[in-house]
């Protein structure tokens, strides 16, 4: 912490000699996690540093484009959070820029792999496995068996019962649809969202709002990241956490400066603040139950533990690439979204 606070201070102090006390630090914060965690990190770095942060949340597709349609004239300055699909895709299309962070011989390999993979236009922040949830009363109200793999999701008793987000704006319906290619092939992944899609009651612009919905009773089961059904279930609500029995896919949560950022230092300076295991750490004040990228950052006893789920190995490079992801989801709005329930 030392370090980056002195870090930190020499990029204030260049600030202030080289803008001029008239013009107050600022930084734009695109946030693509949970609206509760993009709060407290915007308000904690501004305690920290005394820079002010405008941010906005919005889901991982939605951001991603919202970089695209603003390339001509970038008004954001960091992305931080969302899958770490779309923020390879940015930096494969040039929308995200090159940084080398002086805390990343604290990261996790995969955090450093998402890096390199990208030629250091992003960089991993936490990972998480994806899964469902369901809620209990309703699955007993409504003589539901329990589901426990993938498949099962395609049974006929569970039409009407299954929400999930699309794919287009959110990162974990798109990490769903890429799983699904990687488990099943690509023939049968799309089968198998034709088949879900038969069982879907509504397609959510967020990634997490199907396992809220299914804590509120609105919906009996919820895909989402395994990390934000916890969260629910922390909260009290009839929430069962299911990691499927064929295996599932993950995400690398990740954070890129965008291209001609105009806030450049700022920038830089929170990149460096939220690998600090002090940022990663406030996580837990808001039932974030992600694995942290900073080696000395704490990860929750709460937190789904990656190492017992059956994962896949993620091919990130594939499904991270501009041309696969505008391919998968141009054939899901085709072949799947139009398909009658
Ligand atoms: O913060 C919760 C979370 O599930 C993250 O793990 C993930 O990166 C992000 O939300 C994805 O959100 P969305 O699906 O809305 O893009």
């Amino acid at each position: 912490m030392q370090k980056f606070k002195i870090l930190l201070c020499t990029s204030v102090l260049a600030l202030g000699a080289g803008v001029g006390a008239a013009q107050a630090a600022k930084l734009t914060l695109y946030c693509s996690a949970q609206e509760d965690w993009c709060q407290l990190m915007a308000r904690s770095f501004e305690k920290e540093s005394g820079i002010k942060v405008n941010m906005t949340r919005k889901s991982s597709g939605e951001t991603f484009a919202q970089i695209k349609a603003e390339a001509a004239n970038p008004k954001g300055d960091v992305w931080w959070g969302g899958t770490g699909d779309p923020h390879l895709q940015a930096a494969e299309e040039g929308l995200t820029q090159e940084y080398l962070s002086p805390m990343r011989d604290q990261l996790q390999p995969w955090a450093i792999a998402q890096a390199e993979s990208a030629g250091n236009r992003t960089i991993g922040i936490y990972s998480g496995a994806l899964g469902y949830g369901y809620n209990t009363e309703l699955l007993a109200a409504n003589n539901l068996p329990e589901p426990k793999c993938w498949k099962d999701l395609l049974k006929p008793e569970y039409k009407g019962h299954v929400q999930m987000a699309n794919p287009n704006s959110s990162g974990t319906a798109y990490t769903t649809l890429a799983t699904m290619m990687q488990l099943f092939g690509e023939e049968g992944g799309f089968e198998f969202m034709k088949g879900l899609h038969a069982n879907i009651n509504q397609y959510t612009k967020s990634g997490s709002a199907p396992i809220k919905a299914a804590a509120r009773g609105e919906t009996t089961i919820g895909i989402v990241f395994m990390h934000d059904a916890v969260k629910q279930a922390v909260k009290g609500f009839p929430i069962k956490v299911v990691a499927p029995c064929e295996g599932t896919g993950y995400d690398i949560g990740s954070m890129s400066i965008i291209a001609g950022a105009r806030n450049l230092d700022e920038a830089k300076a929170f990149y460096d603040w939220a690998l600090t295991p002090e940022a990663q750490s406030l996580a837990l004040q808001v039932n974030a139950f992600q694995v942290p990228s900073n080696v000395n950052s704490p990860t929750s006893d709460k937190a789904p533990d990656l190492a017992s789920i059956k994962l896949i190995d993620y091919d990130f490079k594939t499904y991270g690439s501009s041309a696969t992801r505008k391919r998968l989801l141009k054939r899901w709005d085709e072949e799947v979204s139009t398909l009658p329930q």
